[in-house]
């Protein structure tokens, strides 16, 4: 199903290697580039940066001698992000490769921009049954409402002694999956929150094989869905391997779906 949305550009639908490698590819900035033509007259904003970034950017912010956002849709050389042409396909490109995923897709308004384009897809396809823990961000919780979302709760795992939610297992989403189906209204689509604000994570390889097993011949489009909204894991691919006891990348170990935001671990602009 995401490959359906993506097929409005079949060069997205890259690559099934799961290894990351890093290549001269990744030294690639086309955006960049292509901005610092603009760099006399436009200086990045929204969020504006502070002189300390702009300084570590170079010449071609510090050049700028306008304060204003600068909309790129259809330019010339730019593209559309929409229509994923131009320097944005570019740069998703090279953001499928460098996180070793089959594709990936710039979002504007960070994970809460994305999370509410998701619910939306998924309301566009009938996916209209979410099983989610929840500690959803608000966005999740906005959207479903928006585009008639039902979002069925995973039971909560509360420790009282420090007052933290903590995550939900694979036990429990094979129980609440099987309930709902027993009741003749299957979920769609299972949300997870993780590594959660709180920075616990939980088993989504295990997570990933329950709902594996549920959708065993079942037609595509009844399948189930793994959504992940790891926008506190921008960094998880690119941990030190040898360090064990990390959450694991979610797209590495069986989700369809995540959303990232990079300007949190992952040290990039927003
Ligand atoms: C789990 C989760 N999802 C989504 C968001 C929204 O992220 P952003 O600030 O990139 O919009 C947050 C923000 O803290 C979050 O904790």
């Amino acid at each position: 199903m995401v490959s359906d949305y993506l097929s409005m550009d079949s060069e997205l639908k890259i690559r099934p290697k799961r290894k990351l490698r890093v290549t001269s590819r990744q030294n690639l900035t086309p955006i960049i580039e292509l901005l610092s033509n603009y760099a006399a007259t436009v200086k990045f904003c929204t969020p504006s940066l502070p002189r300390c970034i702009r300084e570590e950017l170079g010449e071609m912010l510090i050049k700028g001698s306008v304060e204003g956002s600068v909309s790129c849709e259809n330019d010339i050389y730019f593209g559309n992000l929409s229509d994923n042409t131009g320097k944005y396909k570019d740069g998703q490109i090279l953001l499928a490769e460098a996180y070793a995923v089959d594709a990936a897709i710039y979002g504007v308004n960070g994970s809460t921009g994305n999370n509410i384009s998701i619910i939306k897809y998924f309301a566009t396809r009938g996916k209209t049954h979410l099983l989610s823990s929840r500690n959803i961000h608000k966005s999740i919780g906005i959207a479903a409402s928006e585009y008639r979302i039902d979002i069925s709760f995973l039971p909560i795992n509360f420790n009282d002694y420090d007052e933290l939610f903590i995550p939900n297992n694979a036990e429990d989403i094979r129980i609440e999956l099987k309930k709902h189906k027993d009741n003749g209204n299957p979920i769609d689509v299972v949300l997870l929150s993780n590594p959660t604000y709180e920075g616990f994570s939980t088993n989504i390889r295990e997570i990933s094989d329950v709902i594996k097993n549920q959708n065993e011949g079942i037609p595509a489009d009844k399948q189930v869905i793994l959504f992940v909204d790891e926008a506190w894991g921008a960094h998880l691919p690119f941990l030190p391997k040898d360090v064990q006891r990390l959450p694991k990348y979610s797209l590495h170990n069986g989700a369809d779906i995540n959303t990232i935001s990079v300007h949190k671990q992952g040290g990039g602009l927003n």
